[in-house]
C-alpha cells in the first residue's frame, strides 16, 4: 500500500498530489464499503464471497487517473473503470484478479453552450444530470440517451446508448463529437491526438478495452416545445394483445421517425396493480412523439388504427418531463430527482438482449408467453428500431446494429433471494433458447450495453487473449466492426492492459 501511495503522489500533478490521501482507497478507509457498493446495481455482486479491489481510487482531476493507471500496472493490479456502476455483469467492480477500481463518481461536471449546440460532460455523471442541466439553458434542446436517469455517461455512451429519442436521432454515441481519454501510458488524448480510429472505436466498442475516457463533448439536439406522451391499457394476449403485437412487430419501424412507440411484455397476477386487465401475460404501448397531439393522432389511425390511440388520450409535456415520465417519476416531480444517483432498483437481475429482423409468428409468441408465465417477474422491452437507425451505416461507429432490424429485445427477470439465483439464470437461458429461430442469425446479434456473460467471455487471468473465442461473442456484439475493434486495441494497447471478460482482445502476434 505504502508504495502505491508513494507513486501514486509522485505521478499526479503538482497541485493534486497531497490529495491521495482522500482520493485512494483502501478496505482500511472508513467510507470504501459505502463507495465500493453505493453505484453496484446488481445485487448478485454485492455479496461477501464477491471480490473486492485492492484500492478505489476516486480521482478529482485528470492527473489522478494518470497516475491510477501508471501505478496499477507498476504494481499488477487490473484496472476496472467504473462511471455508473450499471454494468449488468458487474465488470466494472469485480475481477478475479488483484484488481482496482477507478470510479469517476466525482469527475461529473457538465458545461451546455447552447449557443453552439453542444456540451461537454464528464464520465462520472448520470444521464440525469446531463438532462437536468441541458433544461436548466433549454427547453428547445435535448439529447438522446436512455431513459433510466442513474446510468452512468462513461459505460452507457461508449457501449451506444439509447432512449426515447432513437428513432429521430439515433444513439448517444451517434452525437459524440469529441472525448478527451487517458491511454494506456498515462497520456491524455483527444479527437485530435488519438485519431479517427481511436474515436470510432469508443463510440459503441465499450470504452474499457482502450482506456479510460474523462469527458465527451455530445451535440445537443432539437426538440418542440412540447411532445405527445401516450401509454394504452395492457392487454392480456386473449383479449386482443396478441393481435396488436403483431400489428406492432410489422409496423413500429416504419412509422415516422418522430413517433417512438415502445412494446413492454409483463405478466400479471392477481396481486398486481394490472390485475384489473386481466391476468396472464400482458402487453402495454409506451409512446413519445415530437408530434402535436393531432398529428400523431392521424397518423397512428392510418398506420396502426387497431391501438385506437385518440387525441384524448394522450398528454402534452416538456421533453424534460417526458424524461421524467419514462424515468419512471411523475411528471410534476422537482427536477431534482434526476440529481439522485441511489435512486433506482437494486435486486438480483439478469439480462439478454436480440435483435428480430422478421416478425415473430403467432406460433411463436404463444410459446414464449408460456415461458414468461412461469417467472412472474420476467419482463421484455421491445425497442422500435427504423427511422435515423436506418440511415446510418453499419461501419459509422462501431456500435454495428442499423438497418433490416425490426426491434431489439430485452430480456430481463429479477428476484429477491440469492439461493433462488441460479434458477433464474437457468430459466433466463432456457428462455434464450426457446427465442433461437425467432431472431437473427449468423451472427445472433445482441447489444454490448446489455453485457450478457453467456454469450462467451476470455481467460482474464493470464493477459493473454483468444482471438477465436472472443470473435463468439465479439461478432454477436460487433458484426463486422468487431475484425477492426481488434486492429485498433492492438494498436492502442498492445499488452492489452485494458481488459476484462469481454474487453476486445490484441492479435496474437502482438502478445
Ligand atoms: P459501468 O460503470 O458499470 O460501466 C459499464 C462498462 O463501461 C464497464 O465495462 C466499464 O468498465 C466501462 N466504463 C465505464 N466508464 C468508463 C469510462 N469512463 N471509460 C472507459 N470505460 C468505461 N442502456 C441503454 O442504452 N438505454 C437505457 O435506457 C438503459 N437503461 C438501463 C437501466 C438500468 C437500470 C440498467 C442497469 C442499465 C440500463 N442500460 C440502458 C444499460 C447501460 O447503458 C449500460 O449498462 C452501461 O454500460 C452503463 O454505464 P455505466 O457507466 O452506468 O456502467
Amino acid at each position: 500500500q505504502e508504495s502505491f501511495f508513494q507513486c501514486f503522489s509522485s505521478h499526479s500533478s503538482q497541485n493534486h498530489s497531497n490529495q491521495t490521501s482522500k482520493v485512494v482507497l483502501t478496505s482500511n478507509t472508513s467510507d470504501y464499503s459505502f463507495v465500493l457498493q453505493s453505484s453496484i446495481r446488481n445485487r448478485r455482486f454485492l455479496n461477501t464471497s464477491t471480490p473486492k479491489p485492492e484500492f478505489i481510487v476516486t480521482p478529482i482531476h485528470t492527473s489522478h487517473i494518470q497516475s491510477a493507471i501508471i501505478c496499477s500496472r507498476k504494481h499488477g493490479f487490473q484496472i476496472r473503470v467504473r462511471s455508473g456502476g450499471h454494468d449488468y455483469e458487474g465488470l466494472s467492480y469485480v475481477a478475479d484478479v488483484p484488481f482496482l477500481i477507478i470510479d469517476l463518481f466525482s469527475l461529473r461536471s457538465i458545461s451546455i453552450d447552447i449557443q453552439n449546440g453542444f456540451a461537454w460532460v464528464e464520465s462520472g455523471a448520470i444521464l440525469g444530470e446531463l438532462y437536468y442541466k441541458i433544461a436548466e439553458k433549454s427547453n428547445l434542446h435535448g439529447f438522446p440517451a436512455g431513459t433510466c436517469s442513474t446510468v452512468g455517461v462513461g459505460g452507457h455512451m461508449s457501449g451506444g446508448g439509447f432512449g426515447t429519442l432513437l428513432r429521430k436521432y439515433g444513439l448517444a454515441a451517434d452525437n459524440i463529437i469529441d472525448a478527451k481519454m487517458v491511454d494506456v501510458n498515462g497520456k491524455v488524448l483527444t479527437r485530435e491526438s488519438m485519431g479517427e480510429d481511436l474515436f470510432w472505436a469508443i463510440r459503441g466498442g465499450g470504452g474499457a478495452s482502450f482506456g479510460i475516457v474523462v469527458s465527451w463533448k455530445v451535440r445537443l439536439v432539437a426538440v418542440p416545445e412540447t411532445v405527445t406522451v401516450f401509454r394504452s391499457v395492457p392487454y392480456t394476449m386473449e383479449l386482443g394483445g396478441t393481435k396488436l403485437l403483431q400489428k406492432w412487430q410489422n409496423v413500429a419501424d416504419k412509422l415516422h421517425e418522430d413517433i417512438f412507440l415502445h412494446a413492454i411484455l409483463v405478466v400479471s397476477d392477481s396481486s398486481s396493480s394490472a390485475s384489473n386487465y386481466g391476468t396472464g401475460v400482458q402487453v402495454q404501448f409506451l409512446c413519445l412523439s415530437l408530434l402535436e397531439v393531432q398529428k400523431l393522432a392521424s397518423l397512428m389511425q392510418h398506420s396502426f388504427p387497431e391501438l385506437g390511440l385518440k387525441p384524448q388520450n394522450c398528454t402534452e409535456m416538456t421533453w424534460i418531463q417526458s424524461v421524467l415520465y419514462f424515468a419512471g417519476f411523475s411528471t410534476n416531480e422537482s427536477l431534482d430527482v434526476l440529481l439522485d444517483r441511489s435512486t433506482q432498483f437494486k435486486g438480483f437481475l439478469k439480462a439478454k438482449s436480440d435483435y428480430v429482423v422478421e416478425p415473430i409468428p403467432e406460433a411463436g409468441l404463444e410459446g414464449l408467453y408460456k415461458m414468461l408465465i412461469e417467472e412472474q417477474t420476467s419482463m421484455m422491452i421491445l425497442t422500435p428500431y427504423g427511422g435515423r437507425m436506418s440511415e446510418i451505416s453499419e461501419s459509422e461507429i462501431a456500435f454495428p446494429h442499423r438497418k433490416g432490424n425490426l426491434y431489439k429485445i430485452q430480456y430481463l427477470v429479477t428476484w429477491d433471494d440469492e439461493d433462488e439465483t441460479d434458477k433464474y439464470i437457468g430459466w433466463m437461458r432456457r428462455l434464450y433458447g426457446y427465442m433461437t429461430p425467432y431472431v437473427s442469425k449468423n451472427p445472433r446479434a445482441a447489444y454490448f450495453n446489455y453485457r450478457d456473460l453467456d454469450l462467451g467471455k476470455i481467460n482474464n487471468n493470464n493477459g493473454n487473449t483468444s482471438y477465436e473465442q472472443a470473435k463468439v461473442w465479439g461478432f454477436k456484439y460487433f458484426k463486422r466492426n468487431f475484425n477492426w475493434l481488434v486492429y485498433v486495441k492492438t494498436a492502442i494497447d498492445p499488452s492489452n492492459v485494458f481488459r476484462n471478460e469481454q474487453s476486445i482482445p490484441v492479435l496474437p502476434s502482438q502478445l
